[in-house]
């Protein structure tokens, strides 16, 4: 026989030799939850494993994301009081700035990026400020600047906008330039869908509309051609790094990022597909940890040069044993 597939995998030396993509330690950001108040270490509900602290606990869990060298963390920040534009966001003593002068005083390797956004901070739970019951494309432009450049003055290593507005990261560059963080790169959540797949993350960050939903600034999950669209756009502006999210049912649009932009592509696992990971891992209906890396490793296969995922802790032990 000429072509027989099954001679490259007669033994795991030969399939190492020939294995095309590697999921590795090094591809991984994990994101933390940290709300103002003390003495706060609350288990979320739907995300087993993944908790909310206050800054005065979070060391053992900073501990441990060092000790197994995880390069990044992603923080979101769930403030005491909200209202209607996210005023919060933008305090230099707000919890997310007060995080990142922590860990980068006590944890300086560790990689800080934040995401900038209102959701968590908003009475309404939306992504900006509200004007005719939908979100204010330009007005929130103008707050996610102020966002940006008081979490850069916290120290913050780079910035995540997750707001979908249009201009933002051009609006991001230009105001990060202006007060002089030239070297601060912006990652973009360049193509993020409307999804379904996000609901328990907005029980872990109060973070639900109150009305209505996000079909107006998040994209449509049947669109694909638009997804490059929204990327080129990110691209032009100066976005350092693409993001796609959510990862698992996007890894079509993974592909197309890999393939079309010459930039590090970035995919958010959300905490919908952790949630339904760790749910039948618990029933005993999958193999859990042979599902995780599987479905990372697609990620990876898909094109993903980074993954933010809840999975990080876990994912970095099981290669430590490999
Ligand atoms: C918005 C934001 C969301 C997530 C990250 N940033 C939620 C949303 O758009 O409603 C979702 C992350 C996840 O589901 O894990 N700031």
């Amino acid at each position: 026989m000429i072509n027989r597939t099954r001679r490259l995998r007669k033994t795991e030396s030969i399939r190492r030799l020939v294995r095309e993509n590697k999921l590795t330690i090094d591809d991984l950001i994990y994101p933390l939850f940290i709300e103002e108040g003390e003495n706060i270490e609350k288990e979320i509900k739907s995300m087993p494993g993944i908790k909310r602290f206050s800054l005065d606990r979070i060391s053992s869990e900073l501990d441990e994301v060092s000790a197994l060298d995880i390069p990044a963390v992603l923080l979101f920040g769930i403030p005491s009081e909200k209202d209607d534009t996210g005023t919060e966001t933008w305090n230099d003593n707000g919890i997310v700035q007060q995080a990142i002068r922590f860990i980068k005083k006590n944890y300086p390797k560790l990689y800080v990026i934040t995401d900038v956004c209102f959701c968590e901070y908003t009475s309404h739970g939306h992504c900006g400020v509200i004007h005719n019951k939908d979100v204010d494309n330009e007005a929130t432009v103008v707050n996610l600047a102020k966002q940006t450049i008081s979490h850069a003055k916290a120290g913050a290593d780079m910035v995540a906008p997750s707001g979908m507005m249009d201009g933002t990261i051009l609006a991001i560059r230009e105001a990060l330039d202006n007060t002089g963080f030239y070297d601060l790169p912006i990652m973009g959540y360049s193509v993020k869908y409307s999804s379904a797949f996000y609901g328990p993350f907005r029980d872990a960050a109060d973070s639900a509309p109150t009305f209505g939903d996000r079909k107006t600034y998040q994209m449509d999950p049947s669109n694909r051609d638009e997804g490059m669209r929204e990327a080129t756009f990110d691209d032009m502006e100066g976005a350092d790094i693409l993001m796609v999210k959510p990862a698992l049912s996007y890894l079509d649009i993974i592909r197309d990022l890999k393939n079309n932009f010459d930039r590090p592509i970035a995919c958010y696992n959300v905490s919908g597909e952790y949630a339904m990971i760790k749910a039948a891992g618990e029933k005993g209906w999958i193999d859990e940890e042979a599902v995780m890396m599987e479905s990372l490793l697609s990620m990876k296969r898909a094109g993903a040069d980074i993954i933010i995922t809840y999975f990080a802790k876990e994912v970095a032990k099981v290669l430590l044993k490999r």
